[in-house]
């Protein structure tokens, strides 16, 4: 298959949305920008269609799309009901970077939901994915649009370099403005669950509902037999080919152990805040941003992760982050990518 790439730059765009919309209503899958990361989208009503996403990104079966949508009355027919949290939730925050789960319609078909019967929809703030859902005229069932288990894509050429060929077409709408996926919320039951951190926080969350647990699979990796509440959290993830490391402790430890690891293996890197990177003594420095301002972080990670690989590091250090508000997905991420291999000086 031929991937079309067609790239937002104002002079056709209306054009881009109206391929886009022929494609996704004849049953392809197109990628398209969102603020938090692209997503790989279909009609989310066409099975067939849903079927191809898994696919190409070799993704498991059990594993739940997100439901799209670009307008508030869109979310009524893919739901059986809401629980006043819930409501609270949309109304403060949509649209928003924040997943929030629903009992679903019968309009919701088993084949996106992994065979559960709740269904997670999303509203993006991205003026291009709204754009792009209000041209299909239907819900956009999408995942992340990379590769099952590697690093999530923040900008159109990490697409490409994952799915050409498998996927009919690419929209460019440049970087993504988080970089890390939107933050999931279940607020069905008596007890709110976080099941994924994201860029609304658990304060953010907890100012407009009160407490909200968070699910033990985002903070340290689960025992066999243990389920997460987001299927998908079970999976490797965000992995690059190279092995990851976390190094953790004061600043002047944490440099001196990594330049002696640098020292003796040229095929390792760091991935160092902007604050610590004059104390690498190495040319195989990645700046991932300023401590002071996580969503520097985060919106830069997956994209070092993928950097290590097109630069052919195997082995790669990186420093650890304040796991405080939006911290708390950063180093969810991270952890994951490292496999939970973290050293403590
Ligand atoms: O920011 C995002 O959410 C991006 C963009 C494209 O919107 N999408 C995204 O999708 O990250 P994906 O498929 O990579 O991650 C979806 C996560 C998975 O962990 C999945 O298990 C969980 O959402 N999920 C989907 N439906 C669910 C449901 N009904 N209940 C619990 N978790 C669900
Ligand atoms: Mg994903």
């Amino acid at each position: 298959m031929k991937t079309e790439f067609a790239k937002l730059d104002g002079t056709a765009d209306e054009e881009i949305y109206h391929r886009a919309s022929q494609i996704i209503n004849s049953g392809g899958l197109v990628a398209f920008p969102t603020e938090t990361v692209y997503g790989l989208g279909a009609n989310a009503f066409d099975v067939a269609a849903c079927k191809k996403i898994y696919a190409a990104k070799g993704r498991p079966s059990d594993n739940p799309l997100i439901v799209h949508i670009s307008d508030i009355k869109d979310l009524y027919p893919l739901i059986s009901g809401i629980s006043e949290k819930t409501q609270k939730l949309i109304d403060a925050f949509w649209p928003a970077p924040l997943t929030v789960v629903f009992r679903k319609s019968g309009v919701i078909p088993y084949e996106i939901t992994g065979g559960l019967e709740t269904v997670a929809v999303r509203f993006p703030k991205n003026i291009f994915a709204a754009r792009f859902i209000k041209a299909c005229g239907v819900p956009i069932a999408a995942p992340s649009a990379n590769s099952s288990g590697k690093p999530s894509p923040t900008h159109a050429s990490h697409v490409l370099f994952d799915l050409d060929g498998k996927i009919d077409m690419i929209i460019d709408g440049g970087h993504c403005e988080f970089g890390l996926e939107s933050t999931i919320v279940d607020a069905c039951g008596d007890t709110p669950y976080l099941l994924r951190p994201g860029s609304v926080t658990k304060s953010m969350i907890e100012d407009v509902i009160g407490h909200i647990e968070i699910d033990k699979a985002v903070l340290s990796p689960l025992s066999s037999g243990e389920k997460p509440k987001a299927p998908g959290m079970k999976y490797t993830h965000y992995s690059p080919e190279a092995n990851v490391t976390i190094v953790s402790g004061s600043t002047e430890k944490v440099a001196s152990f990594i330049n002696e690891k640098l020292k003796s293996d040229s095929s390792a890197c760091v991935i160092a805040s902007e604050q610590t990177s004059s104390l690498y003594d190495t040319e195989n420095l990645l700046i991932i941003g300023d401590r002071n301002i996580p969503k520097t972080i985060g919106s830069n990670l997956f994209k070092m992760l993928r950097k290590c690989d097109y630069l052919n590091f195997s082995s790669v250090y990186c420093e650890s982050f304040d796991d405080s508000e939006e911290g708390l997905a950063i180093m969810n991420r991270l952890k994951k990518a490292a496999g939970y291999n973290i050293i403590n000086l």
